[in-house]
């Protein structure tokens, strides 16, 4: 599929389909829906004053239009309600261009123009519009061979008329990296445990660093048992694929390019296949642990689009990836672990492994120079009992690190919720037998988790998400398939991007004043 921009006028845009946003109780009777109204023939004025749209986020209605008299080249027409215009965003123009491409692709539609009317800087409007159609055409029916959906959009142009063209295209551009991240780390996610076994995960990895440029260091277990990572072995000893700990590194050259005094680290947990091991998980829903790689999907696929988006800082992406199974070799309850940083863990539940491998993943980012970590994983059930499918838990020890990832999700429409961390509930996985234990008991579990993992990261500036409950989505929405969402991949990539402006805005100041 191409993706572009276009800045000249909308009625004259070459495509089949064209999709306009609609701002809550706007009438035809001016600017965009004027023009529109008038090139239609009156198609638009007859929609809106008969009611059936008001503009609502997420209406639409979709008409064909007569070939006589109509001042615009498509022939039909798709008006996509955005809600108020005082709250319209790029979050919104990505959700509204999700829901153009996702919609017109079920009406065979072949080349679409989208024109999302956002007010302000005119790159990020397209840049949002090109990364949500691109997101919004991803489907997890990968294994179906009846009834499949094998309609497709071969060209979408993205209008924001009177900008620079040049700059549009370098944003359309850029919006389909991220897109692309984000549908490269749900179809990772929505692979069977078969398919994608730890072995396979660092293959993608491989992949990825030859294809767009990082560099990247598998440790295989030999290397593990070396490092001495006890708590990482522990949860692969019950399964029959090795263990692997992939390692990236994105650094930047040129000019620009900063030093790595404050070196940023991505850790995601990368369990292919979660049965619980020998704490062995009830039936219901089990298959879906195949998603528990979500975490380690999510920093491949941050790192692929920084790959291609070369940044000038450097960002290392550190995934252990192993499988969690029940064997006669398996790790019991009752177990006592040595992790690589020193710390001795009790095992009390075999199915709290997410934690062991981030312990051990963690000390190693420390090792090899992370300053800043930002980890992500689908951690605990009981997430989902705190925030639901709408908000990822955020907690860590570095209020500032913790703010600007809150910021960069607000922006790219992914919303992030902050629990506490504070010390007493540390009490609660203090181990009778060794330093520690790995489960917290009945009480604030996400938290007793992530107060777990603070063990590890110590006195580095750290911030944990819990994607547990927003990884994976029940439902369909009009801009996205239900199944794996992706979560946090858009976050990490602006997260980057920001620490670069601000850096860019710093220097600027810096030789104002110098
Ligand atoms: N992978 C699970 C957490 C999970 C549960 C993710 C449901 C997505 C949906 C994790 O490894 C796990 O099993 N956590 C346990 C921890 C408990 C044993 C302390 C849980 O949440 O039940
Ligand atoms: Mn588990
Ligand atoms: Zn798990």
């Amino acid at each position: 599929m191409e993706i572009q921009g276009s800045a000249g006028r909308f009625a004259e845009l070459d495509a089949q389909a064209l999709a306009v946003a609609v701002f809550k109780d706007e009438k035809a009777d001016e600017g965009v829906l004027k023009e529109l109204d008038q090139a239609t023939g009156g198609v638009v004025r007859s929609v809106i004053e008969s009611e059936e749209l008001k503009g609502k986020e997420g209406e639409t209605v979709y008409v064909h239009l007569s070939s006589d008299g109509s001042g615009i080249k498509a022939r039909r027409l798709l008006l996509i309600g955005v809600g108020e215009r005082g709250e319209y965003n790029r979050a919104g123009v990505s959700q509204m261009a999700g829901t153009a491409a996702r919609f017109l692709r079920g009406k065979n539609v072949k080349s679409v123009a989208i024109v999302p009317r956002a007010e302000g800087d005119a790159e990020i409007i397209a840049a949002a519009a090109a990364e949500g159609s691109v997101i919004s055409l991803f489907d997890p029916d990968k294994y179906r061979t009846v009834e499949k959906e094998e309609r497709s959009i071969d060209r979408i142009t993205i209008s924001v008329e009177g900008a620079d063209e040049d700059a549009l295209k370098r944003s359309a551009e850029r919006g389909r990296i991220i897109g692309e991240a984000v549908n490269f780390t749900r179809d990772l996610a929505n692979e069977p445990g078969a398919y994608m076994t730890p072995t396979d995960m660092a293959e993608r990895a491989l992949d990825i660093a030859k294809e767009f440029g990082l560099s990247i260091d598998v440790l295989d277990e030999a290397r593990m048992e070396q490092e001495g990572m006890g708590a990482l072995l522990s949860v692969s000893r019950g399964s029959d694929q090795p263990a692997k700990l992939i390692v990236m590194r994105y650094t930047p050259t040129g000019e620009a390019a900063q030093q790595d005094g404050n070196l940023l680290a991505f850790v995601g947990k990368g369990i292919t296949f979660d049965s619980g091991g020998i704490s062995l998980k009830p039936g219901e829903n089990m298959e879906l642990m195949k998603y528990d790689m979500t975490g380690g999907a999510t920093v491949l696929g941050a790192m692929r689009a920084i790959a291609q988006l070369k940044p000038p800082i450097s960002v290392l992406g550190v995934v252990p990836s192993s499988e969690n199974l029940p064997s006669g070799k398996a790790t019991k309850p009752g177990d006592v672990v040595k992790a690589m940083s020193g710390k001795t863990i009790e095992i009390i539940n075999t199915d709290a492994e997410g934690r062991l491998i981030l312990a051990d993943a963690i000390a190693y980012a420390k090792k090899i120079g992370a300053k800043r970590i930002i980890d992500m994983a689908t951690l605990t059930g009981a997430v989902s009992i705190a925030l639901g499918d709408v908000n990822t838990a955020i907690l860590g020890t570095d209020q500032a690190l913790i703010d600007e990832v809150i910021a960069s999700g607000k922006e790219v429409g992914e919303k992030f919720w902050q629990l506490p961390l504070d010390k007493e509930y540390t009490k609660q996985i203090k181990s009778d037998i060794a330093d520690i234990k790995n489960v917290g008991g009945k009480k604030g579990g996400t938290i007793t988790a992530a107060a777990f993992l603070k063990e590890f990261a110590e006195d580095i500036s750290w911030a944990h998400l819990d994607i547990a409950g927003t990884a994976w989505a029940d439902d369909a929405k009009p801009y996205r398939s239900k199944g794996p969402t992706g979560i946090a991949v858009r976050t990490l990539i602006n997260f980057v991007d920001r620490e670069v402006r601000k850096a860019a805005s710093q220097n600027e100041g810096d030789e104002k004043q110098g």
